[in-house]
């Protein structure tokens, strides 16, 4: 959806008051400049929600979220950006300015939201047809659908007809069979002008996308049609894999149960839904997919998600490249990822509606209860197979593991795995650990290479690392005035950041460059390019609220420029050396010794040097210099992980 210009957008900024809509959602109370309430993003007790009218910011301190007027009603609404920025013009009466493409495109979605809108209609009619409906009702009945759940879940039928849609959405020529085919409701006869129907007698399932918008149909056969389950195709609304089953219904409970139930099947969501499982959403049939994992992020933020796995084929989906891609963006998003193991072998359909030992509510209950964390699982499954009594089990376990601690991002996390599992296995810590050392460069040698991640203190988010907190500095000077820009972009021109995120921003602020009017214009323009960027979003939140803090500090700029530079180079000595220091530990020969012993020592001679406050501009690029010569070819700042 377009048509949103950036002056649409910095016109909705300056007419929607941030006040006023997050008052819709939270009760707030004024405290000075600010007003306070309870988050709306995380349970809590005590107010940490804080609204800056005057800034035109949010921020929560206890969970971290931030933003401006259009990130909170994408949080609270779970719309995009442009959906966002659409509906606040809608509400202010500002008009979008669209080109006749987009305005075509713009239609054209909204002609098959409707279609599918209708047709949803269509056979939810048929299905309470008395006669007409009565297979699939009877199915419903069969498989213990109470009548609460058939009309939350809008599920209809589609009669055993090859035109009955066709019919009912073309009489009277409103529209074209055509228009009808591209929205992947009918087809075309091969050679020949005729249609007809996608469903037939089946039992229509609506797909809708998380505004409850229907976007797509799942159809199951009632019979014993050799495709259990035919899918609508990917249409102008629909893409495979961007959306997750029921998450429209499952929103709320997700938000105040602060956890959700990923199950990958139709009919298990419906029935934990019914069962009183609220917080359900299904994959249909894929392993989960980044988009859709980001979906749920938006609403699990520091939550727990449970990922059901039937038993039966628990072991190898457990262990799949999807569910391994879903640890890393949990844990680079702080969720905690567990896994449900369904009891009884079956999937959650059987298992909440069977009963005695494995089925049932309550079964279902014990095992989210008793859900372990996804790595443990995994780490269980893989040595599963192998007898830890015997010595040689043992060394095959810990080849086994491997890959699965080697996929845990957090260092500490990992480390902390490692001494745990070498333990268990009675094998060397050292030994487990180069080999996880030996497989993650593998990895990353097919990988494009990565920045550096930041340390795991400051990933944590509590203690923020010197680093980080020099970085923010640095960056917060783009913002302070617009007369002093020219000489911060200059200043900083060959600056890079190590924390991935910096560098985005930094990126960002370069493509904007002087095409800006007032520090605060260019605050906005920064924080609409960095709109699908969550979390360099709320960096810009916290730099926002550093710019006060440094104006009241008064000092020169040049002064604020060349303390931010030089702290960066200290952050960056201390953390070389303590690398250096690591790897001499490790080294083999009495030669690498001596050469890591070496270079620890000139590093501490350039960090002398730099230890008398007010350096010039260009005495810190000599240092620096002399860094990268003393580092060489090992100069960049990396994971310990990629030198050892
Ligand atoms: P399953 O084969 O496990 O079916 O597929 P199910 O969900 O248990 O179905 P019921 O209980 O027999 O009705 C899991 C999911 O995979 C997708 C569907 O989303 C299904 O719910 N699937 C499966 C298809 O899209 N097409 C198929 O032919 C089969
Ligand atoms: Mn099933």
């Amino acid at each position: 959806m377009k048509g949103v210009t950036s002056e649409v957008i910095a016109e909705v900024r300056g007419r929607a008051s941030l006040l006023e809509v997050v008052s819709e959602h939270v009760v707030l109370k004024r405290a000075g400049k600010e007003h306070r309430g309870l988050c709306p993003f995380h349970s809590e007790k005590t107010p940490s929600f804080h609204v800056n009218p005057e800034k035109g910011i949010f921020k929560c301190f206890g969970c971290g979220e931030g933003g401006d007027v259009f990130t909170f009603l994408q949080k609270v609404k779970g719309l995009d950006f442009l959906d966002t920025v659409r509906d606040l013009a809608h509400r202010y009466g500002i008009a979008l300015i669209e080109s006749p493409e987009e305005k075509q495109e713009y239609n054209r979605r909204t002609a098959i939201l409707m279609l599918y809108q209708q047709a949803a209609e269509y056979y939810a009619r048929l299905l309470k047809d008395p006669r007409e409906g009565m297979p699939a009702r009877d199915y419903l009945h069969a498989r213990g659908l109470d009548e609460e759940t058939i009309e939350k879940f809008k599920l209809g039928y589609a009669p055993n007809v090859w035109d009955g849609l066709l019919r009912y959405l073309t009489a009277g020529a409103r529209v074209a069979p055509a228009t009808l085919e591209e929205a992947g409701l009918v087809r075309r006869r091969p050679d020949s002008s005729s249609y007809y129907d996608l469903f037939r007698h089946r039992l229509i399932i609506p797909i809708f996308d998380e505004q409850g918008r229907v976007i797509a149909f799942g159809g199951r056969t009632l019979g014993d049609d050799q495709v259990k389950y035919l899918n609508s195709p990917e249409s102008p609304i629909y893409t495979k894999g961007q959306h997750l089953f029921a998450l429209h219904l499952a929103r709320d409970a997700i938000k105040q149960l602060d956890q959700v139930i990923v199950v990958e099947g139709y009919f298990d969501a419906i029935t934990a839904h019914q069962y009183g499982f609220p917080q359900t959403v299904a994959t249909l049939g894929t392993a989960l997919t980044e988009r859709q994992a980001k979906l749920l992020v938006r609403h699990t933020e520091s939550k727990r998600v449970y990922l059901a796995f039937d038993s039966d084929t628990a072991g190898e989906r457990a262990l799949e490249r999807g569910v391994e891609t879903l640890n890393q963006i949990a844990e680079g998003v702080g969720i905690e990822l567990r896994a449900l193991r369904v009891p009884g072998g079956k999937d959650p359909d059987e298992c909440l509606r069977g009963s005695g030992e494995h089925g049932g509510k309550e079964a279902f209950a014990a095992a989210i209860e008793g859900a372990p964390l996804l790595v443990d699982y995994q780490l269980e499954l893989a040595v599963e197979k192998v007898d830890l009594k015997t010595h040689v089990g043992r060394i095959e376990a810990a080849r086994l593991i491997v890959p699965v601690l080697s996929q845990i991002k957090n260092a500490v996390a990992r480390g902390e795995y490692i001494r745990q599992w070498a333990l268990r296995l009675g094998v060397r810590e050292e030994e487990l650990l180069s080999e996880v050392r030996q497989h993650m460069r593998r990895e990353r040698m097919g990988l494009p290479p990565r920045p550096p991640s930041p340390s795991p203190a400051g990933r944590a988010g509590g203690v923020k690392s010197g680093l980080i907190e020099a970085e923010r500095n640095l960056l917060a000077l783009y913002l302070m005035s617009r007369d002093d820009h020219k000489q911060v972009a200059e200043a900083l021109a060959e600056q890079s950041f190590f924390e991935p995120v910096h560098q985005r921003i930094k990126q960002e602020l370069d493509g904007i460059g002087s095409g800006f009017d007032t520090a605060e214009d260019l605050q906005w323009k920064l924080m609409d390019r960095l709109a699908p960027d969550g979390e360099a979003k709320k960096v810009l939140v916290d730099l926002i609220l550093k710019v006060e803090e440094l104006r009241k500090q008064k000092a020169p700029l040049e002064v604020m420029l060349n303390e931010g530079r030089a702290r960066i180079l200290r952050e960056r000595l201390a953390r070389e050396k303590s690398r250096l220091r690591s790897l001499m530990g490790l080294a083999g020969s009495e030669n690498e010794q001596n050469s890591l012993g070496s270079k620890i020592i000139q590093l501490t001679q350039v960090e002398t040097m730099l230890l008398p406050a007010a350096k010039t501009e260009d005495e810190i690029t000599v240092l620096k210099r002399k860094v990268d010569e003393i580092l060489g070819d090992s100069g960049q700042l990396q994971p310990l992980e990629t030198t050892a």
